[in-house]
């Protein structure tokens, strides 16, 4: 009897152990990639501090297979309208072939906040989150897990994209054969601001030069692979200060020989947005030729070259829906209409 009940408790036991790990066999890779647990820890070391910071959301590299892009988007856990309006537009899976697009959020102490992020993670898998939310992790992401995807896009949550035209123009060879180089708009005459009350004061034994090193303008830019890793190769050497395009695309591009190409054309302003003010219509932003027109120049392949958008300096946000309505409309310039 009680030889019976000892095999009868083996057998199931047994059949419990294989159902599970058959289970984890196939559902293994979900199970990490949508557990919230501690996964890699990042020392961010710059030459006056460090930064501690946690990747929670665990990453796995075969997200990254045969992509040609990979474009993460810094945006805060609150967004959620803002993620929601990006996946209904340019992030749709018709735009993004050969794509992969995810969010960097940092946390959030609103327990009720992060458990929704949990539930929207597990609905649409493509959220990053980090103890500290910054472009260094998405960096190290693509270093780490993704070195093999060509091209990297940074991006801010009211950039407007379209991943497929970015891919087409990598494919057709737009961009040149340079190992290490940042495309977008470029500042090449910015100046440290040098009075203490402003908020971007930067102080003398921060950045002692008086005048910038040209850097890409923070909202988009695109990096050729080897240009994320020698960035952070160089964060070691480099004073910190809390201006990202600058420190990341200027100083420390600089320092490494990152080449930085104005992209303009490719990367332009939504001028026709409302300002603070509420005012419309910002169609000519300050020097000509920064904002998008209804036509654009177009390749080869008739293929218009504007392909990345996001608001001039004088509105606060995009406008995404009428964006993403205006960029998927532009025409090619002089191009005859049939008929
Ligand atoms: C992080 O890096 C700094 C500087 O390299 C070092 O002093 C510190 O011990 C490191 N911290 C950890 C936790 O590895
Ligand atoms: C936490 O977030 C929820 C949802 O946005 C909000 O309703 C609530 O007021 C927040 N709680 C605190 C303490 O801020
Ligand atoms: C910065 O310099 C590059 C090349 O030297 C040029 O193509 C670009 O237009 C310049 N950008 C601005 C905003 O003047
Ligand atoms: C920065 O780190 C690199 C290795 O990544 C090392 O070779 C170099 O000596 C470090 N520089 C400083 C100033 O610590
Ligand atoms: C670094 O910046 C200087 C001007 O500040 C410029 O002359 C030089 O070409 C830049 N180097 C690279 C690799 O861009
Ligand atoms: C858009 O049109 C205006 C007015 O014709 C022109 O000045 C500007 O250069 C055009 N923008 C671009 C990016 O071509």
């Amino acid at each position: 009897m009680r030889i019976v009940s000892l095999r009868f408790v083996l057998t199931i036991t047994a059949v419990l152990l294989i159902q599970i790990m058959l289970f984890l066999y196939w559902h293994g890779e979900r199970v990490k990639r949508y557990a919230f647990i501690g996964h890699d820890r990042v020392n961010a070391t710059f030459a006056n501090f460090y930064m501690k910071y946690e990747i929670m959301t665990d990453f796995s590299a075969s997200r990254c297979k045969g992509k040609q892009l990979f474009v993460f988007v810094m945006t805060t856990v609150s967004f959620f309208e803002q993620r929601e309006v990006i996946r209904r537009t340019w992030a749709t899976k018709s735009h993004t072939t050969d794509v992969l697009v995810v969010f960097i959020v940092g946390k959030d102490g609103n327990e009720t906040k992060m458990k929704l992020l949990q539930e929207e993670n597990k609905r649409y898998d493509d959220i990053i989150e980090t103890t500290i939310p910054d472009i260094h992790a998405g960096y190290y992401l693509h270093t780490k897990y993704c070195f093999d995807v060509p091209y990297i896009l940074r991006a801010d949550d009211d950039v407007i994209v379209l991943p497929d035209r970015l891919v087409h123009f990598i494919k057709s060879g737009y961009f040149e054969n340079t190992e290490k180089a940042i495309y977008g708009i470029t500042w090449n005459d910015s100046k440290p601001v040098r009075d203490p009350s402003h908020k971007w004061y930067i102080p003398k034994e921060y950045f002692t030069p008086d005048m910038f090193p040209p850097y890409a303008n923070g909202p988009a830019y695109l990096m050729t692979r080897e240009a994320p890793k020698a960035i952070l190769e160089k964060t070691n050497e480099t004073t910190f200060f809390w201006i990202e395009d600058v420190m990341f695309t200027g100083i420390m591009a600089n320092a490494t020989g990152v080449k930085l190409v104005d992209s303009k054309g490719i990367f332009l302003y939504h001028c026709d947005q409302e300002d603070e003010a509420g005012r419309h219509a910002l169609r000519n932003w300050g020097p000509v030729g920064f904002c998008m027109n209804e036509t654009s120049p177009c390749d080869a392949h008739g293929v218009p070259y504007v392909t990345i958008i996001y608001h001039s300096p004088d509105a606060k946000r995009s406008d995404m829906e009428r964006g993403y309505a205006s960029l998927i409309k532009v025409k090619c310039e002089g191009a005859t209409v049939a008929g």
